[in-house]
């Protein structure tokens, strides 16, 4: 049958344009490679090149083969890839990483929607709220101040973040936070421990969002509330319209999908929670519309946010070939020109609320 080591010869003689350069590159010597070429001859019944003056070139059956191989090659290769991030740590698994850049754009995108997504983030006096996957504290140092009643445990993967995190918290003069390393999949509490649990951009990342509402389901008390904010990248429209820029968006989301997470999970909130067993499900989308008239959104949300996030992976996607170097740098480019004189930009974020009675 035909095997890997049969694509593989004909995508490196298609490359290097011989057979004695194909047999350098596979480390294999020219008989051992005409050996293969004649057992994959025999199996396919017909010849994959032909030669004329010396030269090698393709029969319409090698063409066939080396076009449809070469595709093979390429998913082949992204299966290692999802398969070997899988098996990583899961801190590794994070798409947007640990980076100084990384805080700031948290930080940015949080100051700059903190009306839209918390005017209505309200728990009453006396509430113990678990905040889960609080990164840097870029919520929590807007719902904590807002809710100085309420006393609340954020929890993060990442140790670096919650010290970041418990810095600016300090900073703020704020002392109604306790932070605590944890994983959400399984969290250190017992049965029932806090009144209302709140997460954001948390489910987006996780290759088991179902599981993570189980678990935080099980820690709540009954009744209880569990809040949760999501973005969804295909929401994202703008003007000047441009093909290259949602390229360069989707790169992203194939990105998060490799990495387990789901970059379009806001639109799925309702069934999740529903499926979770959590009763009143509600979603509320709260869409940011941005242009010239609002020159700070337009800093902060085109600019700061959304362009920042997609910058923030292009060295990944790029170095997965998830996309071409042109179409990302021309992508980001288009991205720009929304931020532009004339220029729109839209996004839908996702806040669901249900109750664990
Ligand atoms: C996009 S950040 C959001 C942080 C914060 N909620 C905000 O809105 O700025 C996602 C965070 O989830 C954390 N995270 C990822 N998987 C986690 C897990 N299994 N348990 C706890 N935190 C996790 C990451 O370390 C990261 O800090």
């Amino acid at each position: 049958m035909i095997e890997t080591r049969h694509l593989k010869l004909v995508d490196t003689v298609a490359q290097v344009g011989s057979l004695s350069k194909a047999a350098d590159k596979l480390f294999l010597t020219q008989s051992a490679l005409s050996h293969q070429l004649k057992e994959l001859e025999t199996y396919l019944g017909t010849p994959v090149f032909y030669r004329i003056h010396n030269q090698l070139h393709f029969t319409p059956a090698g063409k066939e083969f080396r076009d449809s191989g070469k595709q093979i090659l390429e998913q082949l290769a992204q299966l290692e890839q999802r398969v070997q991030h899988m098996d990583q740590d899961p801190l590794k698994k994070y798409i947007h990483g640990y980076s100084q850049e990384e805080t700031k754009r948290l930080n940015d995108q949080a100051t700059t929607i903190s009306e839209l997504l918390h005017w209505d983030s309200l728990w009453e006096d006396g509430s113990i709220i678990l905040e889960a996957g609080c990164g840097v504290g870029a919520q929590t140092r807007i719902i904590g101040p807002n809710n100085p009643g309420c006393q609340f445990t954020a929890v993060d993967l990442s140790e670096k973040s919650l010290e970041k995190a418990s810095k600016t918290l300090l900073d703020l003069g704020v002392d109604n936070v306790e932070f605590r390393q944890a994983d959400v999949l399984k969290l250190p509490y017992e049965d029932e421990s806090f009144d209302h649990i709140f997460v954001c951009f948390l489910l987006e990342h996780l290759a088991e969002p179902q599981k993570a509402l189980d678990e935080l389901k099980r820690v709540l008390k009954k009744p209880g509330t569990i809040t949760v904010i999501e973005g969804d990248h295909g929401s994202a429209y703008f003007h000047p319209y441009s093909e290259t820029a949602h390229k360069a968006i989707q790169a992203q989301v194939l990105l998060q999908k490799q990495n387990g997470g789901n970059a379009n999970i806001g639109r799925q909130l309702y069934p999740m929670l529903a499926q979770a067993g959590f009763s009143h499900v509600s979603v509320s989308p709260r869409q940011v519309y941005v242009d010239d008239s609002k020159p700070k959104m337009v800093e902060g949300f085109i600019k700061n946010t959304f362009i920042a996030m997609i910058r923030g992976v292009a060295d990944e996607v790029l170095s997965q070939n998830i996309i071409s170097k042109e179409d990302m740098e021309n992508g980001i480019r288009d991205l720009y020109r929304t931020a532009q004189g004339g220029g729109s930009f839209c996004y839908t974020f996702f806040k669901a609320t249900g109750l664990r009675e």
